[in-house]
């Protein structure tokens, strides 16, 4: 049937992707396909040269002594603690509003989590809250890079040094981000990150990275992504199996070099939404000197709820961005938190939403993103 002469463009009908990566992989095809055809030619399919070449160039873009590749972000949380010797008895300060992985690796080794709450412009540790929060068996701090933005990383490794903690950064949001200059996950005694697909640095599947500027420690992880091995079928401590496959390096080593261009593109795309957006709307604030690498571009309204049907009628679609603080989740009920432990932090948990930001967004959706922002008036709840 042909369409009526009225018609709106194609364009105005289609629901604008959340998340996808099909223009990036189609445009870097023709690198991926021989990277990957390489490791099928060598037959070997973990670890070797394919992964350590991807850790000397990776490890050289971070400005790191070591990188070592693991099999996911979780998992190289859990590397970096058990390579701290944290374990039962142990505390370790973090923040309630995260992606579950970075407590689940704190309870994985059997320490204690101990929440501090959040800043609220930049949604991260708020430094002087964990100082609060530090006890005679708190061994370790851990900040999260949330949606790609640097914690305060300053007064964070002033807390530690001075009280010798170990400071471990989740860096699995902001791979290429930067504080006064240097990339974040080379500040601490460990960087954690992480290529899950969606991240800005993405795998075709699960794959992390532990960082290091510290040469025992890096022996330390090695070990134990292959079960505490010192030589071969030789365990000198439990360890696990966090070993990155050499296809997932391949494609990681072929998008590393286009990695500043698409950080680059969620920033573009972070400043028109940030042009656009009225008043009525919570924006995400750059901390001064610092790079925000936009993995999640997250606004907050108190209206949250009418802001996402809103949005949704435009052929928007939002997530939210994480609506459980992890206090208040069964997995640390054991932990006795209750509701209202962490006003900040339950306040984003209710009112954040995350927008699509995505380097290979059209310039049609970027507009009317961008216009959708601009019209948008909270509705006072209650109001009707
Ligand atoms: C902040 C944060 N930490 C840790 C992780 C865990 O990474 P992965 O999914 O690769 O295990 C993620 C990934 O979603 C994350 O966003």
């Amino acid at each position: 049937m042909t369409p009526p002469k009225t018609a709106l463009p194609a364009t105005a009908q289609r629901t604008i992707p959340f998340f996808d990566l099909s223009e990036q992989t189609s445009e870097l095809m023709a690198e991926l396909r021989p990277a990957m055809d390489r490791v099928l030619g060598t037959q070997r399919f973990i670890l070797g040269e394919e992964v350590s070449a991807f850790e000397r160039e990776i490890a050289a873009y971070l400005g790191v002594r070591h990188a070592i590749g693991v099999s996911s972000g979780t998992d190289a949380l859990t590397v970096a603690l058990a390579a701290l010797g944290i374990g039962p008895g142990d505390e370790v300060v973090t923040t309630p509003y995260t992606f579950f992985a970075t407590t689940g690796a704190i309870l994985r080794v059997g320490a204690t989590p101990v929440f501090a709450d959040i800043e609220r412009g930049t949604f991260n540790l708020d430094p002087a809250r964990v100082e609060a929060a530090l006890t005679p068996r708190t061994r370790a701090v851990l900040p999260v890079h949330l949606f790609g933005q640097a914690a305060d990383m300053g007064a964070l490794r002033a807390l530690c040094r001075a009280r010798d903690l170990a400071l471990v950064e989740d860096a699995a949001q902001a791979v290429g981000a930067t504080i006064a200059g240097q990339r974040l996950g080379s500040l601490g005694e460990f960087g954690c990150f992480s290529f899950f697909p969606t991240k800005n640095l993405g795998a075709f599947g699960d794959a992390g990275l532990v960082t290091t500027q510290d040469d025992r420690l890096a022996t330390l992880a090695r070990s134990l992504r292959s079960h505490g091995f010192g030589e071969r079928h030789h365990s000198l401590r439990l360890g696990g199996n966090f070993r990155l496959d050499a296809l997932q390096a391949a494609v990681l080593r072929v998008k590393l070099p286009h990695l500043d261009r698409l950080n680059a593109q969620r920033r573009s795309h972070a400043a028109a939404y940030l042009k656009a957006a009225p008043p009525a709307l919570e924006l995400p604030r750059e901390r001064a000197g610092t790079e925000h690498v936009y993995n999640q571009f997250v606004v907050r309204s108190p209206a949250r709820a009418e802001l996402a049907a809103y949005l949704l009628e435009r052929g928007i679609p939002s997530e939210r961005y994480y609506p459980y603080p992890l206090h208040l989740q069964p997995t640390c009920a054991p932990l006795g938190y209750r509701a209202g432990d962490f006003p900040e932090a339950e306040a984003a948990a209710a009112e954040s939403l995350a927008l699509p930001i995505y380097p290979e967004l059209q310039d049609w959706m970027r507009d009317r993103i961008g216009d959708a922002l601009a019209q948008f008036r909270a509705v006072p709840s209650g109001s009707g």
